[in-house]
């Protein structure tokens, strides 16, 4: 077989057999297909797309690709989630303990941010003490022990994702529903769960910015789950504005508990339980009407928040903090930012105030840049909301007034204020 005709065939519009991409990707992985090689297939694959079987055939090549997470030795039913990435998405952090207290188990790797979208790892490690780097033994017993634990991901999972992703985003080859379900769902099946909930986001802040395209992914990513053997639901979820009113990965960490206290912003709350209720409905704890108010009584009863704390612990993070926020370490300067006239908030340009947030320390350009936990933004108001020329629309939490500076100007061009007040809008679009 030669790296060569798999190209052309694709470049044809050919369909690639289980082989050839099996070819490919273990060539590809073990050093023995060039980039350029790789890049030629990437781009015939951009351009002339995959059968649904060879998207299948894809991820599961690169899925065994590396390391796989067998979790068969922790009892019970394994839930995962998976969000495509946003701003202000902290949901992991409250919904992961509200399924655990309800006996379902989540073993869960994730993710650091990189761009204008935060990670659920930076955020975990904004609580001091708390570690992300457990090993595998310490990882499975605090699942069985706790119900939930959230850990970075282990250096062999998926190394042909690490190798194509990287590999796509300099090809302009990132964009394409087949690569990125693939990419996604690689990841997923290796980590082990029986059960998947993908939340895939929509609008501004979001990698998919219509809710056409985002339902397109959805159901490439489920169809691949289910072929899989996994079972697999994906929700549409709103990012055409940051999730809640905190970014930054202290400020989120506050802002889940106040959501597990019953006390949260109420999109994140609303979204949350959707998500809890459909991980608990692919548990088999019932209808997701019915697994939604399960979920919501876990915040009521202040099971989830004790769960959440109970995680922490177990993690070797500081449960003060959780149980007394102004313990977080303070940004040095705050400095809130004026609505530039009258009127109503129409829409943000989520990617942004991501992007403002980077700039104020939350978040990291290059991987090795780090990350100032304090800082952030909190918005005081969003979409929807009236505003008055000179109020304040945001605080910003940073360690130098320079860096507020450089935020503003991002922020600045990311709220639109119009004359009438926009429709509502929706936060969870579909259920695929
Ligand atoms: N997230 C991933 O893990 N992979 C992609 O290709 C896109 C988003």
């Amino acid at each position: 077989m030669r790296m060569y005709d798999i190209i052309a065939k694709k470049r044809d519009g050919g369909t690639l057999t289980e082989e050839e991409i099996q070819f490919f990707v273990g060539g590809y992985v073990a050093g023995e297909i060039p980039d350029y090689q790789a890049s030629a297939l990437l781009m015939a694959i951009f351009l002339k797309g995959m059968t649904p079987q060879e998207t299948a055939q894809l991820t599961l090549c690169m899925a065994k690709s590396g390391d796989t997470v067998d979790l068969s030795a922790i009892e019970g039913v394994k839930v995962d989630k998976h969000s495509t990435g946003g701003v202000g998405d902290k949901t992991t952090l409250v919904v992961a303990p509200i399924v655990a207290s309800l006996g379902v188990k989540v073993a869960k790797m994730s993710g650091r941010g990189l761009g204008h979208t935060g990670g659920t790892i930076d955020k975990m490690e904004s609580i001091p003490g708390l570690r992300t780097d457990l090993n595998r033994e310490r990882f499975f017993e605090i699942v069985r022990q706790v119900g939930c634990c959230v850990v970075g991901q282990t250096g062999n999972l998926v190394p042909a994702d690490k190798k194509l992703y990287a590999l796509r985003d300099v090809t302009a080859t990132v964009n394409c529903l087949p690569l990125i379900a693939s990419s996604i769902m690689s990841k997923k099946i290796a980590a082990g769960s029986d059960c998947i909930l993908l939340d895939v986001k929509t609008g501004s802040g979001a990698f998919m910015k219509t809710v056409e395209d985002s339902i397109r992914l959805a159901q490439a990513m489920v169809e691949i789950g289910e072929h899989v053997g996994r079972r697999t639901v994906a929700l549409i979820t709103d990012m055409d504005r940051p999730l809640g009113r905190k970014i930054g990965n202290a400020l989120e960490v506050q802002e889940v508990c106040d959501t597990l206290h019953g006390k949260g912003p109420q999109d994140l709350t609303e979204v949350c339980l959707d998500l809890a209720a459909n991980m608990l409905h692919l548990a088999g704890k019932g209808e997701p009407d019915v697994c939604r108010e399960l979920a919501r009584a876990q915040i009521a009863n202040g099971q989830g928040f004790a769960k959440f704390r109970e995680m922490a612990a177990a993690q070797g993070g500081s449960t003060a903090v959780l149980d007394n926020p102004v313990l977080f370490a303070q940004a040095d300067t705050v400095y809130e930012v004026p609505a530039q006239q009258d009127g109503w908030i129409t829409a943000m340009d989520t990617e942004k105030c991501g992007i403002a947030s980077v700039e104020l320390g939350a978040g990291r350009e290059k991987k090795e840049d780090t990350i100032d936990y304090s800082a952030g933004i909190e918005l005081l108001k969003k979409t929807g909301d009236r505003v008055h020329k000179g109020e304040p629309v945001a605080r910003f939490f940073a360690a130098s007034r320079k860096k507020c500076a450089a935020a503003e100007a991002c922020f600045a061009g990311a709220v639109t204020i119009g004359p009438t007040a926009p429709k509502p809008e929706q936060l969870v679009y579909a259920r695929v």
